[in-house]
């Protein structure tokens, strides 16, 4: 078992990279949790994983309960919200329970929030399934809900007490998921390392055929990558932006297809619109565009756009939480594994780029 550990003063917490459960008793006893827990998790991974898990969370002596939501960013509400609450009354949590987020990205931002906001604040951990979950949002403490059709508008900064990572269960994950969470690991190789992004690159037969070594060395790569910037900005102040690299676009693409391509789809066309308009500013080769577009296809995603309306998803832009003051910032690629966060104020420019997307 491989631990790292998040460097974050009295808010500091280990991740755990295995490949089985076996580790969840000791993991719960280092970060001395007792008395009851809730384990949210969704309609998919329940049948999984809930099980597996809650043996393991009740041999460290933890009084388990367990709450299943509706799978898929539909559920991610203020209401499924409220339903966590009204369980956790009627079962009477106090300040020292605590909930357990088992399953991916939505699962673990609905959760955190919840523990975020319940009496002030509980404990939560973090056991992320999906590659997503695993890659990024389980790491550094974003949680949330989507609010009147805005992804994550209501949320906190709130850390878990550890996230327990078992690569295997990426082996239950549809391969579409799979594929949406390697566009987060490619973009943490591309803004911060370019040696990580050519294993990546060359190791793509070895991911989708879930080689466990690989997936545990990714991870470990990945979380590496993913907490050193959170621990130097935990609260978005300047440096964590650039984890926002190919989400400008990618967040107003995913609102214009209603939410019907995968998050990391949208990341994927929008890691590829930062490297067109890095091209257009002179910042990179077309050589190298082209080059990361490959990689991106070869992890079976998508580059390009279909049958959206530029001017839609530039308003999505402006509409966007990380627009400041109505002006649009892109993190912008100086070479594979460098990036920087530049105001881009040319509408025409912007939506150039756009309409190179659906080429
Ligand atoms: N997913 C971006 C971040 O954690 O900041």
């Amino acid at each position: 078992m491989v631990k790292l550990n998040v460097e974050l003063g009295d808010r500091s917490y280990p991740i755990y990279i295995t490949s089985d459960f076996s580790g969840l008793p000791k993991a719960v006893q280092g970060a001395r949790l007792s008395g009851k827990a809730m384990v949210i998790t969704d309609s998919n991974v329940c049948s999984h994983y809930l099980s597996m898990c809650t043996e393991q969370l009740e041999e460290s002596g933890l009084e388990v309960h367990s709450h299943v939501i509706e799978a898929g960013e539909k559920s991610k509400n203020l209401d499924t919200v409220k339903e966590i609450y009204r369980l956790l009354m009627s079962e009477r949590f106090e300040r020292n329970s605590a909930l357990i987020a088992l399953g991916g990205g939505v699962v673990g931002d609905i959760t955190g929030f919840a523990a975020a906001t319940y009496v002030r604040g509980i404990s939560y951990v973090q056991i992320p399934t999906s590659l997503l979950a695993q890659a990024d949002s389980s790491i550094g403490g974003k949680t949330g809900v989507d609010f009147e059709g805005s992804k994550n508008l209501v949320g906190a900064f709130y850390q878990p007490r550890f996230v327990y990572i078992n690569v295997n269960t990426l082996r239950t994950l549809p391969v579409r998921e799979l594929s949406s969470g390697l566009a987060e690991v490619i973009k943490h190789g591309l803004i911060m390392n370019a040696e990580f992004y050519d294993y990546i690159d060359s190791n793509m037969s070895k991911i989708f055929n879930y080689d466990e070594s690989t997936l545990q060395y990714m991870t470990k790569m990945n979380c590496t990558i993913k907490k050193s910037v959170v621990e130097q900005d935990e609260r978005e102040g300047g440096l964590r932006e650039i984890l926002n690299f190919g989400h400008t676009f990618g967040h107003a693409v995913e609102s214009a297809s209603d939410f019907s391509l995968l998050h990391g789809e949208c990341v994927s066309i929008g890691i590829a619109g930062a490297f067109k308009m890095a091209l257009r500013l002179g910042m990179i080769s077309s050589e190298t565009a082209a080059a990361v577009e490959n990689t991106l296809k070869s992890a079976a995603l998508p580059v390009r756009i279909k049958g959206m309306d530029t001017q839609k998803i530039y308003d999505n832009m402006l509409h966007d939480k990380k627009a400041k003051n109505g002006r649009l910032s892109f993190i912008l690629p100086r070479e594979i594994g460098d990036a920087v966060s530049c105001v881009v104020d040319n509408e025409q420019l912007i939506k150039q780029v756009i309409e190179e997307l659906k080429e």
